[in-house]
C-alpha cells in the first residue's frame, strides 16, 4: 500500500525537502557479502531483475574483492558478464584495488566503487591497509577507473562510530572526504556501518564537510542496527543529500565489522520518501515483490519493516477470504 500522501504545512520543518532523490540499491552486494550461504549466480541474477523490475535504476550488484576474503561474492567476473548492460540502469561493484578493477573492466563494469575506512583498526580488518595507504590506492583506482571511462564512487566507512576503536574524530573525517573528492570522484557515500548514528550527529558530521563540498557530491549508506537510519536519513534530507544507500529487506552488515546488521530497507526508505512527497521512481507495489524473492532465496524472514507489514497485511486478507469461503452456503 502507497502512503497517503500528507500535503506540506506552510511553515512546516521539511518545506525544503527535494522533489527527487536517487536510491542507490546495495542488497546484492552488501547483503549477499554477509550471508554464511553462497547463492549460486542464478538465483543473484533473479533477485538483481526483481530489483530493476521495481524501477531501481544504481544497483550495486557484486565485489570484485578477493575471493578468500569474500567466498560469497567470488562469481563477480560472471554475474557481471551475465547480467550485460540495461538501457537506464547502472550496475556498479565495489573495487578494492587495481587488480580488482583490471578484473571489473573486463567484465564490462560501468561504475566502480572503492570503500576506505575513518578508523585504522577497521581500514586493517576489512582491506589490510592502512588509512593513508587506502587512501592513495583510492586515488589509484579513481585515475584509472576514469581513464577507461568508468564512473567512480567512494565509501568512507566507520564514520559514525567504529567497531574496534568507538568514536571517531570528525576532522579525520573531513580530511580523508577531502582527499577523496579532490582525487576525482563522483560521489562519496559516508558509511555508518555499524549503525550507532544519531540525528545530531548527522547534522555535525554533515554540516563540517558541507564547508568543504557540495552535498550533491554525497550519499548517505545508513546502517539499521539501533533503528536510527531512518531519522539520520530525514537530517540528510534537510540538508541537501539527495543519494541513500539502501538495501532490499534490510539485507546485510560487513564481515570485517562485528555487530554490523543490515542496511536500511530499501522499501523502508521509499515508503518514507513518497510519504513526503519525495520521488524516486521505484514501486513500491514491486518492491515488495523482490523483497519476497530475496527472503525465498536466502531462507529466513527478512528485517524489512514495510516488507513484513505489506507480507503480513497479505496473508491476513487471504486467510479472510479462505474462511470466507469456507462459510459460503452452497
Ligand atoms: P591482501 O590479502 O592484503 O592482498 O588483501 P594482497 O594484495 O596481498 O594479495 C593477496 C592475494 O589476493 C594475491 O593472490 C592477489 O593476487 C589476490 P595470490 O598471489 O596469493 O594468489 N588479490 C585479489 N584477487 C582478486 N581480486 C582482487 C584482489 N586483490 C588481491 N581485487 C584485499 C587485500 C583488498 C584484496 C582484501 O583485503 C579484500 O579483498 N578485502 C575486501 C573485504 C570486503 O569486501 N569487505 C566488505 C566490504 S566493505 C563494507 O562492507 C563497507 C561498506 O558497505 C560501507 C559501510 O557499510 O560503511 C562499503
Ligand atoms: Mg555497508
Amino acid at each position: 500500500m502507497d502512503p497517503v500522501p500528507h500535503p506540506a504545512p506552510r511553515l512546516s520543518l521539511l518545506s525544503g525537502l527535494p522533489k527527487r532523490v536517487d536510491v542507490y540499491e546495495v542488497g546484492p552486494r552488501d547483503g549477499l557479502q554477509n550471508e554464511l550461504r553462497t547463492l549460486p549466480t542464478r538465483d543473484k541474477l533473479r533477485l538483481i531483475e526483481a530489483l530493476v523490475q521495481a524501477g531501481e535504476r544504481r544497483i550495486e550488484v557484486t565485489s570484485f574483492v578477493s575471493p578468500r576474503w569474500i567466498p560469497q561474492l567470488a562469481d563477480a567476473d560472471e554475474l557481471l558478464k551475465a547480467l550485460g548492460r540495461r538501457e537506464g540502469v547502472v550496475f556498479s561493484a565495489l573495487v578494492p584495488n587495481l587488480k580488482g578493477l583490471s578484473r571489473a573492466v573486463d567484465a564490462g563494469l560501468e561504475e566502480a566503487a572503492f570503500f576506505i575506512s575513518a578508523s585504522e583498526s577497521h581500514s586493517k580488518k576489512n582491506i589490510n591497509m592502512s588509512i593513508a595507504q587506502a587512501v592513495a590506492t583510492a586515488r589509484e583506482v579513481t585515475r584509472a577507473a576514469r581513464a577507461e571511462g568508468m564512473r567512480v564512487r567512494g565509501y568512507l566507512s566507520v564514520v559514525w562510530g567504529c567497531p574496534y576503536e568507538g568514536n571517531v574524530p570528525v576532522d579525520r573525517v573531513v580530511d580523508i572526504c577531502r582527499q577523496l573528492v579532490d582525487g576525482g570522484i563522483d560521489q562519496l557515500s559516508l558509511g555508518d556501518t555499524i549503525g550507532v548514528g544519531t540525528p545530531r550527529q548527522t547534522e555535525e558530521i554533515l554540516s563540517r564537510l558541507l564547508e568543504h563540498m557540495p552535498a550533491s557530491k554525497l550519499a548517505l549508506h545508513l546502517h539499521d542496527t539501533r533503528g536510527t537510519a531512518l531519522a539520520n536519513t530525514l537530517v540528510g534530507l534537510t540538508m541537501g543529500v539527495t543519494t541513500f544507500d539502501a538495501s532490499i529487506g534490510g539485507l546485510g552488515g560487513c564481515p570485517y565489522a562485528p555487530g554490523a546488521a543490515g542496511n536500511l530497507a530499501t522499501e523502508d526508505l521509499v515508503y518514507m520518501l513518497h510519504g513526503m512527497g519525495v520521488e524516486t521512481g521505484i514501486s513500491l507495489e514491486r518492491l515488495v515483490e523482490a523483497g519476497e524473492i530475496a527472503q525465498e532465496l536466502i531462507g529466513r524472514k527478512l528485517a524489512g519493516k514495510y516488507l513484513q507489514a505489506a507480507l503480513g497485511a497479505r496473508e491476513k486478507a487471504a486467510r479472510k477470504k479462505a474462511a470466507e469461503s469456507a462459510h459460503a452456503p452452497g
